[in-house]
C-alpha cells in the first residue's frame, strides 16, 4: 500500500465507508466508547463556584486524573493564585481572560498550554467576564492571597463538586461524564 500526501480531505462523500481494522474483535472486547455532553442544563449544570462563577463539568478520569470543564466568570473577576502539578489545554469561548504573570491577552479563539509547575493568577477585566474550556491533568494547589497552601483540587474535588450540586438540585448523574 503506497501512501499519499494528503492536501484536502481524500473524501467528501456524505456516508459511511467501511474501512479495515484488524483488532476489531478487541476493540468490540476491551476498548471504551467516546462520550458526548450536550449544552443543556440536564446533560451538565452550571455549578456556582463562588458568588460570581460557575463551572460546567464535562469529564471526569480517575485513572489519569484528567478533568475537563467550562469555567465561565460572569464578570470582571479573579481566580486567586494557584500552582498546577499537571498541564493544562484551554481555550476561550467568550469574553476575554489573562493572568497576571503574562503578558498576553487570551480572546474567543484563543489557545492556552499550561504546564506543571506553574503558578499564576487568572483575572477577567471583560464586563461579560469569561467562557473558558478547559481540559487538565494532575493536581492544583489554591493559596490564599498570604500565598498560604489551602487545598489540592484534582478530579476527585471537580466531581464532588458536580455530584454535591447534581445530589443537591435532584439533578441525574451524566454517565458520560465519566471516562
Ligand atoms: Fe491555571
Amino acid at each position: 500500500m503506497s501512501e499519499t500526501k494528503m492536501t484536502a480531505p481524500p473524501s467528501t462523500l456524505k456516508k459511511i465507508v467501511e474501512v479495515p481494522e484488524l483488532f476489531q474483535d478487541l476493540i468490540d472486547k476491551r476498548g471504551t466508547k467516546g462520550r458526548f455532553v450536550g449544552a443543556e442544563e440536564k446533560d451538565s449544570p452550571w455549578v456556582p463556584f463562588g458568588e460570581n462563577a460557575a463551572i460546567k463539568h464535562l469529564a471526569f478520569d480517575v485513572r489519569q486524573n484528567i478533568y475537563s470543564n467550562i469555567l465561565w466568570m460572569k464578570g470582571p473577576g479573579v481566580v486567586g493564585t494557584h500552582k498546577h502539578r499537571g498541564y493544562v489545554v484551554m481555550m476561550c469561548l467568550e469574553g476575554s481572560v489573562r493572568y497576571l504573570e503574562y503578558p498576553w491577552v487570551a480572546t474567543p479563539g484563543s489557545f492556552i498550554y499550561e504546564v506543571p509547575g506553574e503558578a499564576h493568577t487568572l483575572v477577567t477585566e471583560h464586563p461579560d467576564g469569561v467562557k473558558l474550556f478547559g481540559w487538565m491533568q494532575g493536581a492544583n494547589e489554591f493559596y490564599d492571597e498570604n500565598g498560604k497552601f489551602v487545598m489540592t483540587a484534582d478530579v476527585w474535588w471537580y466531581m464532588d463538586h458536580y455530584e454535591s450540586y447534581c445530589k443537591e438540585h435532584n439533578i441525574p448523574i451524566n454517565e458520560e461524564l465519566y471516562l
